[in-house]
């Protein structure tokens, strides 16, 4: 059978997948709005992408408005926001799928102009990242520098985390993963490069993790260990991210977390920018699933630029145990059936991934009624 080990079952959580082509989180920048709202044309995209026993991580949501740093990216911080989620957790449920939601704060990767009263974004230190924020209008302007937290304003962070991660269970979802990936708020604490703090959350290694952690218990608390996932990138240089010596800080992390019997570790390999903005721009970083697995006994699912052979292959060598795959699923909405049939998958075009309507969303062709028969 064709790439067989892709369409073996799996338990992540409390849940038995039926195959291991996961959907990977993507930003879509096409909510409703006003109010950040997911909507019926949210609703058909996740639902074509839906299938039986898969798994859908859904795109980044912030946490709180403070937390948004893209226009039209759907929050769950509203009560609006939990009752839009709810009608897309209800069509993936209605074709027998799994969703999670992915919990995001994008600290300094923010702009004023999304910020409750015009202030500046919040971040670990007040360092600007080099690169372009996207403003609420859809402009591209140089990052501005973000004011540091204080320390015990920490501490509401974390509770926006776990009022986020309540609204989550009340829209239907199955689980949530923790964003802590591509130099947004997470990352940003856990690198030097972001973080000079001097206080109980900045300077060693074991500070600098300890808002990951903290907010991963919290989040627990409502959810239960078993149905909450982390994602990282410790090879990753999206949004001027990337620490220096990846390594000892990943296996503090993951050993940390290790501990927690979470429903999964999610890595994004350094094969392509945690963003997918480039085709690959690191050859020379070490498979970070191959690396971290060893310290890792839970359930790994690892993305970035993954093909059918590459997934097939990573799974069988026993390095991963899903594939999250980002840009081939928003080009074939019923890619787990592409793959499983050896059909030729359709291309991606990159200029429709961020806002808009339904070109590039949900218009993307499935396989024709005949070849879904054969
Ligand atoms: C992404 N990616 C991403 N990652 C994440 O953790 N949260 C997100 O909301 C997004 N949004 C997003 C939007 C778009 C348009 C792209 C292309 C990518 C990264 C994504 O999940 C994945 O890690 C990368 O795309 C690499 O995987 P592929 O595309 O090579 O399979």
């Amino acid at each position: 059978m064709r790439d067989q080990f892709l369409f073996s079952p799996l338990t992540v959580g409390p849940y038995r997948l039926s195959h291991r082509v996961a959907m990977a989180p993507l930003t879509r920048m096409r909510a409703g709005r006003p109010g950040d709202i997911p909507r019926a044309l949210n609703v058909e995209y996740y639902s074509q992408r839906a299938t039986p026993g898969g798994l859908i991580i859904a795109e980044g949501s912030p946490i709180s408005e403070a937390a948004k740093g893209m226009p039209a990216t759907p929050g769950i911080y509203s009560s609006n926001q939990v009752i839009g989620w709810r009608t897309v957790t209800d069509a993936v449920h209605a074709v027998g799928g799994r969703i999670f939601l992915q919990l995001w704060h994008v600290g300094r990767i923010s702009h004023s102009s999304h910020q409750p009263g015009a202030a500046l974004p919040v971040a670990p230190s007040a360092i600007a990242a080099i690169g372009n924020a996207f403003t609420a209008t859809f402009e591209r302007v140089p990052f501005e520098t973000p004011r540091a937290l204080t320390t015990s304003e920490i501490s509401g962070v974390i509770d926006s985390y776990q009022k986020a991660a309540r609204n989550a269970l009340e829209a239907g979802f199955d689980g949530v993963e923790i964003h802590g990936a591509n130099g947004y708020l997470v990352e940003q604490f856990l690198q030097s490069r972001t973080n000079v703090r001097v206080d109980a959350y900045g300077g060693s290694i074991a500070n600098r993790t300890r808002f990951l952690l903290e907010v991963t218990r919290s989040v627990a608390e409502v959810w239960g260990t078993d149905r909450v996932g982390v994602r990282l990138s410790p090879f990753g240089i999206a949004n001027d991210s990337g620490e220096v010596e990846p390594l000892p800080l990943y296996s503090f992390a993951i050993h940390e977390l290790a501990k927690l019997n979470l429903a999964y570790l999610h890595l994004i390999e350094p094969r392509a920018s945690g963003a997918g903005q480039a085709e690959v721009d690191r050859k020379d970083a070490p498979t970070a699933s191959g690396l971290f697995r060893p310290i890792w006994p839970g359930v790994l699912i690892a993305a970035g630029n993954y093909t059918p052979a590459s997934a097939n292959a990573a799974l069988s060598d026993g390095w991963v145990d899903a594939v999250a795959f980002g840009r081939l699923f928003i080009s074939n909405p019923d890619l787990p059936e592409r793959i499983r049939k050896g059909e030729p998958l359709n291309a991606y075009n990159r200029a429709t991934f961020y806002g808009g309507e339904a070109e590039g969303y949900t218009d993307y062709p499935r396989l024709g009624v005949a070849a879904l028969e054969s």
